[in-house]
């Protein structure tokens, strides 16, 4: 081998917990985290879409924040906690508001979007983004569907703001 040639790939170790379980992982230091998530610890719900950073089909949570797996390197993440579209749903099965309005709002057909859409409708009700139809469009501006029209999606969203108690507010 020349000097010139690149050495072997650099394995880096993570701790990450993904969906309450935590995990020590080596991976070579250029693992996107999509990949991670997907190929490593087998939760397929992250969906690739683009692979550029447009259509959100891969969000997921990290530390509560939504963030596009397909852009963020695993390393970046070593030490956060995760949370997957197969760790939205209580132990006991009962589902996420947010799964449950998308539900009960139609916000889905293909499903293609849904996990990162759920995900980043997550975030939006942390964010405390008010339940108003043009502040909840705006932020799901980075989230794309091709086939819903967007409506169900953010009916579902803002049913979630209104009915989620305000953190630091009224008991
Ligand atoms: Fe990540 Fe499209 S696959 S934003
Ligand atoms: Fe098909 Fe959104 S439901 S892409």
């Amino acid at each position: 081998m020349s000097d010139s040639q690149p050495s072997a790939c650099t394995e880096v170790t993570l701790r990450v917990t993904v969906n309450g379980r935590a995990h020590t992982l080596e991976t070579p230091v250029e693992t996107l985290l999509i990949d991670l998530l997907r190929d490593t610890l087998r939760l397929s719900g992250t969906h690739p879409g683009c692979d550029t950073s447009q259509c959100g089909a891969c969000t997921v949570l990290v530390d509560g924040a939504a963030v596009k797996s397909c852009n963020l390197l695993a390393v970046q993440v070593d030490g956060s906690a995760i949370t997957t579209i197969e760790g939205l749903a209580a132990a006991d099965g009962s589902l996420h508001p947010m799964q449950r309005a998308f539900s009960e709002h139609h916000a889905l057909q293909c499903g293609y979007c849904t996990p990162g859409m759920i995900l980043r409708g997550v975030s939006i009700v942390a964010e405390g983004i008010p339940a108003d139809e043009q502040a909840v469009r705006h932020a799901l501006a980075g989230n794309l569907c091709r086939c819903t029209g967007y409506q169900g999606i953010v009916d579902a969203v803002c049913a979630v703001i209104r009915t989620t108690p305000v953190r630091g507010g009224p008991r």
